[in-house]
């Protein structure tokens, strides 16, 4: 079941994240000793991250996981860890042991994405071969192109049933060299994990997504052209947390 909340503008927004950010870490804390969450990458969710820095939250008690990355180093601009390390983890104290991003210090995506899943293996006693681990609460974002994670249209990540985390490649204009291509390898989650957390909050800002959400949230389309159609939470509640930008043609 899906839900959407309009903020008016992206400062309320980021503070309605943050707050429901903190209450679903303090309800996992109470009822299940632990809060594991996988954070959001991209630009949306660093002000909601600042946001959360003022939130009273058990960081002893949370684990924070990232539900995609770049495959870049962790002090490169375009990694979601150093976003996450910029916009939370440098002004709180939390627990460096409680926070594992993904291994980018590796030969290849790839070779990310099995270490991840192996981390995910360890740290939520889940056996690979079994289920995947089930997040308390998975961040996420909307790309224009309806791409979440690093889930993009058409790639062999979509299809993905059976690995909880997958290289992707993400491709786009080169902005230095008009014309030319950039190709940045990613690793990401796959629909396994995503659906089969407790609760999956989207973070939606600004007019340039607004097309891709009315398709999410309206319009019923394929996975393979929107991914973010794909995140079904067997068991979980999916929230849109949107600014009135974003939802302006819902
Ligand atoms: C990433 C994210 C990606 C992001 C969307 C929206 O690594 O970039 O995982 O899915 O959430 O592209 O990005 P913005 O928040 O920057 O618009």
């Amino acid at each position: 079941m899906a839900t959407v909340s309009i903020f008016e503008d992206t400062e309320s927004l980021a503070e309605g994240a943050a707050r429901l950010i903190a209450g679903t870490i303090q309800e996992a804390i109470h009822e299940r000793g632990l809060a594991m969450v996988a954070l959001a990458g991209g630009s949306t969710p660093a002000l909601a991250y600042r946001w959360l820095t003022h939130a009273t939250i058990d960081w002893g008690r949370t684990y924070l996981f990232f539900g995609d990355e770049r495959f870049v180093d962790k002090n490169d601009p375009r990694s979601n860890y150093a976003m996450v390390r910029a916009n939370l983890l440098s002004r709180l104290s939390v627990p460096p042991a409680n926070v594992f991003p993904v291994p980018t210090d590796v030969d290849s995506a790839w070779a990310a994405a099995i270490a991840y899943q192996k981390l995910l293996a360890s740290v939520f006693e889940v056996a690979p071969d079994s289920g995947p681990p089930i997040f308390d609460l998975i961040l996420l974002g909307l790309g224009e192109d309806g791409h979440t994670a690093s889930l993009f249209p058409g790639s062999d990540g979509l299809s993905e049933s059976e690995r909880w985390v997958v290289a992707s490649e993400w491709t786009g204009p080169q902005k230095a060299q008009q014309g030319s291509t950039l190709v940045v390898e990613r690793v990401t989650m796959t629909f396994p994990v995503l659906n089969a957390a407790r609760a999956v909050a989207f973070l939606v800002s600004g007019p340039s997504k607004a097309q891709a959400l009315k398709a999410v949230i309206e319009d019923r389309p394929s996975v393979n052209v929107v991914p973010a159609a794909g995140v079904l939470p067997a068991h979980g509640t999916v929230e849109w947390l949107v600014d009135a930008q974003a939802a302006s043609l819902l």
